[in-house]
Order: structure tokens, then sequence, then C-alpha cells
């Protein structure tokens, strides 16, 4: 039986934790081969572990995406290691200084006093990180003839989240960026489209960098799955976790999507963006009782 990704070399940043270390040995049990790229080497190698001990071939490649030089050396080391580039995912990313308190405890912070430090930071992983990767893949995807390039954007760039308004806007701007691509790398043959994530996703995300890689989705470790509690419309016997989020892009590199560029589908959303915001009140002829 011949698998999804046989023969195929692909690279994934932010590879060492969460959706990118779900994908990778997804990816990897479905015949490819994988570059591990993330900023924490330790987390890397751990992956690449974890791809080799169910028999798949695998790299571990340190660099910041942040850094043009780093991801180009590591998208060349890919190619030379394999002998090709076949797909990009530009995944890693970071939430931006103050995100998401309530859930982690931490200190909220005013959008007023977010640093000029705080946007390049932010800015610098998730969306300048994206147009690197990209870039370092590019001349790779060519060579071959054509390939493929998956960012993950999020949910945060079509919904509002309180207290992420920077990490929403560089998400948002990922959005721009594969339709941008899509357009002007089509004639290469080489498509880009991307995933925006939200339920079934990774706690380490909310977590100091370095934390060990919890493996499982923030639904998956609040305790007993209550579907009718969840704000997912959705309602499934189990919770969403990472494998459903990386199983989402899985048909993006093969001939499955083969026409599919330029798009940003959300991967575990359960219907979440799709929920109706108004309240209807359910006898519409009677006067509003608050007026
Ligand atoms: N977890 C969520 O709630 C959530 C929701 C929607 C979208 N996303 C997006 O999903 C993607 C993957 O995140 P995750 O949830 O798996 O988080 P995660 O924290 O578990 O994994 C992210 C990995 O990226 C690495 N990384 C951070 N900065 C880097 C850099 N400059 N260069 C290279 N690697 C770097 C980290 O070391 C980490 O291993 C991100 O783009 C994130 O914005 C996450």
């Amino acid at each position: 039986m011949t698998n999804r990704l046989d023969g195929k070399v692909v690279l994934i940043t932010g590879a060492g934790s969460g959706l990118g270390r779900e994908a990778s040995q997804l990816f990897s049990s479905e015949g490819a081969k994988i570059a591990v790229v993330d900023i924490d080497g330790d987390r890397a190698e751990q992956t690449v572990k974890l791809v080799q001990e169910n028999g798949g071939d695998a790299l571990a490649i340190t660099a910041d995406v942040s850094k043009k030089d780093q991801i180009t050396a590591a998208a060349d080391q890919t190619a030379e290691h394999f002998g090709k580039l076949d797909v990009a995912w530009a995944n890693a990313g970071v939430i931006s200084r103050g995100g998401v308190p309530s859930v982690m405890g931490g200190e909220q912070v005013l959008f007023e006093d977010l640093t000029e430090q705080d946007w390049n930071d932010v800015l610098g992983v998730n969306l300048t990180g994206v147009i690197y990767t990209a870039q370092a893949a590019v001349p790779h995807l060519k060579a071959n003839g054509g390939g493929t390039i998956i960012a993950t954007s999020s949910a945060a760039s079509f919904l509002a989240y309180h207290d992420i308004s920077f990490y929403s806007a560089t998400k948002a701007g990922v959005n721009g960026l594969v339709r941008g691509l899509a357009l002007d790398l089509g004639p290469f043959g080489i498509r880009v489209n991307g995933i925006a994530p939200t339920h079934g996703m990774s706690p380490n995300f909310l977590m100091p960098a370095g934390s060990p890689v919890v493996g499982q989705s923030y639904e998956q470790i609040a305790g007993p799955w209550e579907p009718f509690h969840s704000p997912i419309p959705l309602k499934l016997n189990r919770p969403p976790n990472l494998l459903a989020n990386a199983k989402t892009p899985l048909f993006l590199p093969p001939d499955d999507s083969a026409y599919m560029s330029g798009s940003v589908v959300n991967s575990a959303d359960g219907g979440t963006l799709g929920r109706v915001g108004i309240w209807f009140p359910e006898d519409l002829d009677q006067p509003n009782p608050n007026a």
C-alpha cells in the first residue's frame, strides 16, 4: 500500500512541540522525510527520536525563523541531506506578551503599555518568520519543479480574542501573505495554503519557552470531556486534539488538493467560526421585556 506522502521531503518549523511535533510524526507515518526545525534544539532532537522510534527518517535542525540566515541555512541543509525539498510548513509561532493572562494566571498588559520590543518579538516569528521560511524554501521548490508551502495562521486572524491584538494582527498578515504568494508562485507550480487552528491545540504555546512538552491539547488536559459543556458547536464524544489539527493539512502536499492554492482552512474549530453571535428571542412578536 502506498502512503500519501511517500518520497516527499517536508520541512516543518516549530516542530519541537505541539502541532509541529504531532505533524512530524503523522507526516512521517505517511512516508515523508522530515526536517524538524526549532529554535530549541533539544526539543527538535526529541521529535526526531519519536519519528525514528516509529521507523521514520528525520533530521533535527536548530534555527530561529526570525533570522533569515538561520532558516535559509536550515532549508539548504534539508535539501542537501535529503536530496530535495517538496514541502515547507512555516508553523513556528509565539503568543504576544500579556496574552491570555486569565488562563495562565499571568500579568495582564494593557494594549497601550505593550512596547516596540513586544511588537517586534511577535512580528518577527509569526509573520517575518513565515516570509523568511517561504523565501528559504522557494529556490528549492522551483528547482524541484513545484511544491507546497503551508503556513500556520490562527482563528485569531478571523475572530477577536482579548489581550492578543498584536498576535491577531500578525496572523491576519499571514492570511494576506498566503493569498499574495499563491498568486506569485503559482506560475512555478508552487501552491501556498494556510491552516487556522483554534481548538485541540498545544498548551505549551502559553507556557514559558523550554517547558516540558505536554503533547496533548487544552481540552484533553482539562479533565473529563463533556461536549455539552464545551463552547464548540460541534458535539463529538471525544475532545479535539493535536492530531485533528495535524490531519487537516495532510491533504495539502499530495495531488488530493492539486488545484487548491491561496486558501486558509480552519483546521479543528468545530464550527466556532460559524457561531451565530446575535441572540434571537424565541418569541419575536412579543415586546422586549428589557425595553
Ligand atoms: N496553541 C494554540 O492555542 C494555537 C492556536 C492557534 C494557532 N496556533 C499556532 O500554531 C502554531 C504552532 O504552535 P503550537 O500550538 O504547536 O505551540 P508550541 O509552543 O507547542 O510549539 C511551538 C514551537 O515553536 C518553537 N519556536 C518558537 N519560536 C521559534 C522561532 N523563532 N524559530 C523556530 N522555532 C520557534 C518553540 O520552541 C516550540 O517548540 C503557531 O504558529 C501558533 O501561533 C496555536
